[in-house]
C-alpha cells in the first residue's frame, strides 16, 4: 500500500460497506505500536510492552475507527443530523466527522467535567455542544431518549458501527507484530474501560482475525476501570462516578455485558486501579517513555504495573509475555491537568547569570 486510506478503506472486508457508502475519513487508523522497553526495566516488568498510541488518530482518540464509519453509514442512509453523549472524546470525533460530511451535530457533556481540549475541537468544529448538569450516564439516558422521539442518529457505540470500526485496532496490532509474515496478536491486551465499547470491539476484531485464520490464538483482554467509577468491578450501577480520569467517569456502561464476556471469553478480567495508580503511570509514561497520554489512557498502564505486582505475568509458560496496553487519548487533550500535576516551571531574570543558574552544569 502506497498510502494509508483510513481504516475503512485498508478493512473493507471486514466491515459493513458497499460500494454505494460514501466514506467519510479523516484517513484515521495505522497508529503506532511502540515498545516500552525503558518502562519494564525502570519498573521490572517481566514482559514485553507495546502501548499502541491512538491519541496519534485526526482528532487525538480512539474514537475516530469508529465514527468515519457511523458517520459514513448515517450519510448513506441520509441521515438528517447526529447526537451523542459524552465524556469528551466521542464529542469531539462526532464534531470532526460530521463537519466533513456537512451534517449538523448535537453533543451533551457533563458541565465541568470534561478536559477543555476536547470542549474545544467540539466547539470548533461546529457542533451544538449542550452541557448538562449531570453526569455522562444522565447524558446517555437523554440522547437514547431523543433519538427515539426524533429523527437523528445516535453515534454513542450503542450504534453497532462504532465498535464495527473500532475492531480494526485490533487487527492492526496483529498486522503491526507480523513483520510481513503471519499477523501475530499480543499475549494480553489491556485497556481502559469506560462506557466499555472499545474492549468490546477489540474482542470482536481479535476474534475475527481468528476466525479468518489470520492469527492462531486469541489474547487475553484485560481491562481496568478507575476505582471511583467500577460498576462492573463492583457489579452494580455507581450513581456518582468520580475520578480524575474524567474520559472514563461512569456508572453504567452500556456495554456492560460484552465487557464481561470480552474478559470471560478470553480467560481475561476486569479489574480498578485507584487514581494515583493512574496519575503514576501517567507520569511515568511521558517521562520515561516520552509518550504523552490522557489520564484515563493511563489506566491500562497503570493496571500492568499492578498485575505485575500482583503475579499475573508469573508462570505464563512464556519467557516474557507480549503485552499490548492502548493508550486511548492523547495527552494534550487535557493540558490543563498535566500542567496541575507537575512541578511548576522557575521563572528568573532574562539575565544570562540568572538563567545558568538554573541549569545543572
Ligand atoms: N479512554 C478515553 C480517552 C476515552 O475517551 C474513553 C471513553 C475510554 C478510554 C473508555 O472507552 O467507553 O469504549 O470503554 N470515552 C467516551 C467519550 C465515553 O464520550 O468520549 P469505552
Amino acid at each position: 500500500m502506497m498510502y494509508w486510506p483510513g481504516i475503512v478503506e485498508a478493512y473493507r472486508e471486514f466491515l459493513p460497506v458497499t460500494k454505494e457508502t460514501p466514506v467519510v475519513t479523516l484517513f484515521e487508523g495505522n497508529t503506532p505500536l511502540v515498545p516500552a522497553r525503558r518502562l519494564c526495566e525502570a519498573l521490572s516488568l517481566p514482559i514485553d510492552l507495546y502501548l499502541k498510541c491512538e491519541g496519534m488518530n485526526p482528532t487525538g482518540s480512539f474514537k475516530d475507527r469508529g465514527m468515519t464509519l457511523a458517520i459514513s453509514k448515517a450519510k448513506e442512509v441520509g441521515a438528517q443530523a447526529v447526537i451523542c453523549a459524552s465524556t469528551g472524546n466521542t464529542s469531539a470525533s462526532a464534531a470532526a466527522f460530521s463537519a466533513r460530511a456537512s451534517l449538523p451535530a448535537y453533543v451533551l457533556i457533563p458541565d465541568g467535567k470534561i478536559a477543555v481540549g476536547k470542549l474545544a475541537q467540539a466547539m470548533m468544529h461546529g457542533a451544538t455542544v449542550i452541557q448538562i448538569d449531570g453526569n455522562f450516564d444522565e447524558a446517555l439516558a437523554l440522547v437514547k431518549e431523543i433519538t427515539q422521539k426524533y429523527p437523528i442518529t445516535l453515534v454513542n457505540s450503542i450504534n453497532p458501527y462504532r465498535i464495527e470500526g473500532q475492531k480494526t485496532a485490533a487487527f492492526e496490532v496483529c498486522d503491526q507484530f507480523c513483520g510481513g509474515g503471519e499477523a501475530v496478536p499480543p499475549d494480553y491486551h489491556f485497556l481502559p474501560v469506560g462506557n466499555a465499547g472499545n474492549i468490546t470491539a477489540y474482542w470482536r476484531g481479535y476474534k475475527e482475525y481468528y476466525q479468518h485464520g489470520k492469527i492462531s490464538f486469541l489474547p487475553k483482554m484485560i481491562g481496568f476501570q478507575a476505582a471511583g467509577a467500577a460498576p462492573i468491578v463492583l457489579g452494580h450501577v455507581v450513581d456518582k462516578p468520580d475520578t480524575i480520569a474524567t474520559a472514563i467517569r461512569i456508572g453504567n456502561p452500556a456495554s456492560w455485558k460484552e465487557a464481561v464476556s470480552a474478559a470471560d471469553e478470553s480467560k481475561g478480567g476486569i479489574l480498578s486501579v485507584t487514581d494515583e495508580e493512574i496519575i503514576a503511570a501517567y507520569h511515568q509514561l511521558a517521562s520515561i517513555e516520552g509518550v504523552f497520554c490522557e489520564p484515563a489512557s493511563a489506566a491500562s498502564v497503570a493496571g500492568v504495573i499492578k498485575s505485575a505486582k500482583t503475579g499475573m505475568f508469573v508462570g505464563t509458560g512464556s519467557p516474557r509475555p507480549k503485552v499490548v496496553c492502548t493508550l486511548t487519548g492523547h495527552g494534550l487533550k487535557d493540558a490543563d491537568f498535566a500542567v496541575q500535576t507537575c512541578k511548576a516551571p522557575v521563572t528568573v531574570k532574562a539575565r544570562l547569570a540568572d538563567v545558568i543558574k538554573v541549569l545543572n552544569l
